[in-house]
Order: structure tokens, then C-alpha cells, then sequence
């Protein structure tokens, strides 16, 4: 789409902040790497290259979240799970900072791809949060559906044990096999959760088979490459996002993961559009680009719009 030249400062983001009442903040891996959680693609410090250095199973390290590859082996997911399973109630400026859009009143939504449940230790309301790749809060059998609480497997998490459905185990006690869980034939799409580049075309949900009468596997939910995103993503972006959002802010996030990298240029051209990270990206087109720490641009934004961004890692200004 053709773009003006309508935005292009600190200040032009400053007043956009100010005078904006319904704004999305999507947030990516980089607004939690000042509290020493890798992201996903940096070059050396990423989880990816980390993971390139063990031996996995695996060709790509990407491979860790695909519902296929659990499927045929969810030991290599297990094995890295217990690593990146937090249990923290710290958070960064940066999550002060939409904290704080949402104490003025001014935050629509969160969409955070997250799956490190940070933003509810920093306040974020769960009326305004949407956990696009959902998270390590809830864990589903692979077999029956039975949803448990996360923490209900942290423990076998945490140990790199396999967690397996006690409500499988109860039934095959009993005699009487799990109900086995129905699956939808998504074919090709659009909220599964994909590389921007990937191709579904040789795709088949169909080869799924669960071995009964074995208690079935809990996976926490969090979305995989393959997997449909949660309906609340697109009901909320469509529904109730789309005609209401007066300016979005993207933080942290190298828009490498789709549907998610589509939300920008989904929304109304008049929309402005501020891009907050380390790497500038080429493939969407940001009206501002503040490029640096996310928690020194947004603590540089609050002082110039006269907020007190309160947080222990913030020096006063
Ligand atoms: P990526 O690792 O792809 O991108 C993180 C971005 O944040 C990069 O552009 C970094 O340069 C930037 N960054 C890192 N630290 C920063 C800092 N302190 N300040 C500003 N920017 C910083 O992570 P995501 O885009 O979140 O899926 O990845 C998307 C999805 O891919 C994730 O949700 C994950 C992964 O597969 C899962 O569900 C596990």
C-alpha cells in the first residue's frame, strides 16, 4: 500500500501516544531479554542458536514447537521445555511501560506472542491481553482433550520427564479406553501458526494416530507451528480490534512468525504504525522505526510525555 511521509520522530511518536485513546501494543520475545530471557532469532544469544548446539533430533531448532515433530518425538520438546518453563513475577520497563498505556486508559489490546505469562505479573488486565501462541498456563492430553492448570505438570516438566493425563490413566484403570480427542481438518488455514515462507501444500492432519490403549501425552498450550492460534486472536483483532484501534506499537518482535506478521498491515492504512526494537525489519513497512533497548526507548517516550515510568531498573529522570 502506498504510504505519506506522516510520521517520522520521536516527538511525531510522542504526540501520537498523547493524543490516542484505542491503541495495540504486539509484543515479541525482545521486551523480555532485559530480565535474561533469550529471545528466539538474535544471531548468538537467540534460543535457536543456543539450540543449534545441542543434539537434538531435530534439522531446524524451530522444529522444538512443531506439532509434527512432537507428535512423532515430544521427548526433544520435553528436553528443552524444562529450560524455558519460568515461574517468575518480575517484569521489564518495557512491560511497565503498557502497563502504564493501560493505567491511562489508553490500551485496546495487548497481543503478546509471548508465552512467558510476564505481562500478568506486570498488571496487564486478561480482559486486554491476547497470548497469541498461548502459553504454559494450561496444558491439553494430546489423546482425550482433558485441559489441566500448567502447574499441575511443572513439576515433570521442570524434571524432563514426559507428563502423561491422569484422567487417560484413570479410565485404562477402569478398563474403559480415553475418549479420543476429535481433530479439524484446518487444510491450509490462515490462523495456523506458520513461518512467513512455509508451505502447507503436502500437508496431512489425517496421518495423527494415538496408540490406545497408552494414557495420552499433555502438551502445554502453547501454539506450535502447525496448530491453529487461539480463536480469542482473530475474534478480537476482527470483531472487536479493527474499527476501534487509533494507533499500534510493536515491540520486540522480528514479525518472522505468521498470522502474526499480518496483523500490521491488516489494520486501516490511516492507522499509524511505531516499530520499537533492536533490528530494524524490511518486510513490513513502519511509519516511526525507534530503533535500540525497548526499555530505554520507552522510558526516553514516558519522560517526554511526562510520565513517571516506575520501575526498579528505570533511573529517575
Ligand atoms: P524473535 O527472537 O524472532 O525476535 C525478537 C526481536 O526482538 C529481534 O528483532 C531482536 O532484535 C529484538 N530484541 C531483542 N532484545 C531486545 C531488546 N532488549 N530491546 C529491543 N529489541 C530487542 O522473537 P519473536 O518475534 O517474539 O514461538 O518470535 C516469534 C515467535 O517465534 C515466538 O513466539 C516463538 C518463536 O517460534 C513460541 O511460541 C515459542
Amino acid at each position: 500500500r502506498v504510504k505519506l511521509l506522516r510520521y517520522n520522530t520521536v516527538d511525531d511518536a510522542v504526540n501520537l501516544i498523547e493524543e490516542s485513546r484505542n491503541i495495540i501494543v504486539l509484543t515479541g520475545a525482545g521486551i523480555s531479554t532485559s530480565l535474561g530471557i533469550p529471545d528466539f532469532r538474535s544471531k548468538n544469544t537467540g534460543l535457536y542458536a543456543m539450540l543449534k548446539e545441542l543434539d537434538l533430533d531435530i534439522e531446524d531448532p524451530q522444529d522444538v514447537f512443531s506439532i509434527e515433530k512432537f507428535t512423532e518425538n515430544p521427548s526433544i520438546f520435553f528436553s528443552v521445555a524444562k529450560d524455558i518453563l519460568l515461574e517468575t513475577d518480575r517484569f521489564t520497563p518495557t512491560h511497565a511501560f503498557i502497563h502504564l498505556l493501560q493505567q491511562k486508559g489508553k490500551l485496546l489490546t495487548n497481543y503478546t506472542q509471548n508465552i512467558d505469562n510476564i505481562e500478568a505479573a506486570a498488571g496487564i488486565l486478561p480482559e486486554k491481553l491476547i497470548q497469541c501462541h498461548g502459553s504454559f498456563a494450561t496444558a491439553t492430553c494430546r489423546k482425550c482433550g482433558h485441559k489441566v492448570p500448567g502447574d499441575a505438570i511443572y513439576a515433570e516438566i521442570k524434571s524432563g520427564s514426559i507428563p502423561r493425563c491422569k484422567q487417560c490413566t484413570r479410565s485404562l484403570q477402569s478398563g474403559r479406553p480415553a475418549l479420543k480427542r476429535k481433530r479439524s481438518k484446518n487444510g491450509q488455514d490462515k490462523n495456523r501458526r506458520r513461518n512467513n515462507d512455509d508451505d502447507f501444500s503436502d500437508d496431512d492432519d489425517d496421518d495423527e494416530q494415538y496408540d490406545i490403549p497408552e494414557a495420552g501425552i499433555m502438551k502445554p498450550d502453547i501454539t506450535f507451528f502447525g496448530e491453529q492460534l487461539p480463536d480469542a486472536f482473530s475474534n478480537r483483532l476482527t470483531g472487536h480490534d479493527k474499527n476501534k484501534v487509533d494507533l499500534v506499537i510493536v515491540i520486540g518482535t522480528s514479525l518472522k512468525v505468521a498470522p502474526v506478521s499480518e496483523v500490521v498491515p491488516y489494520l486501516p492504512a490511516h492507522v499509524p504504525q511505531v516499530y520499537i526494537s533492536m533490528d530494524p525489519v524490511s518486510h513490513v513497512n513502519f511509519d516511526i522505526d525507534l530503533l535500540g533497548q525497548c526499555d530505554v526507548v520507552v522510558a526516553e517516550l514516558c519522560r517526554r510525555l511526562g510520565w513517571k515510568l516506575d520501575h526498579p531498573m528505570v533511573k529517575d529522570h
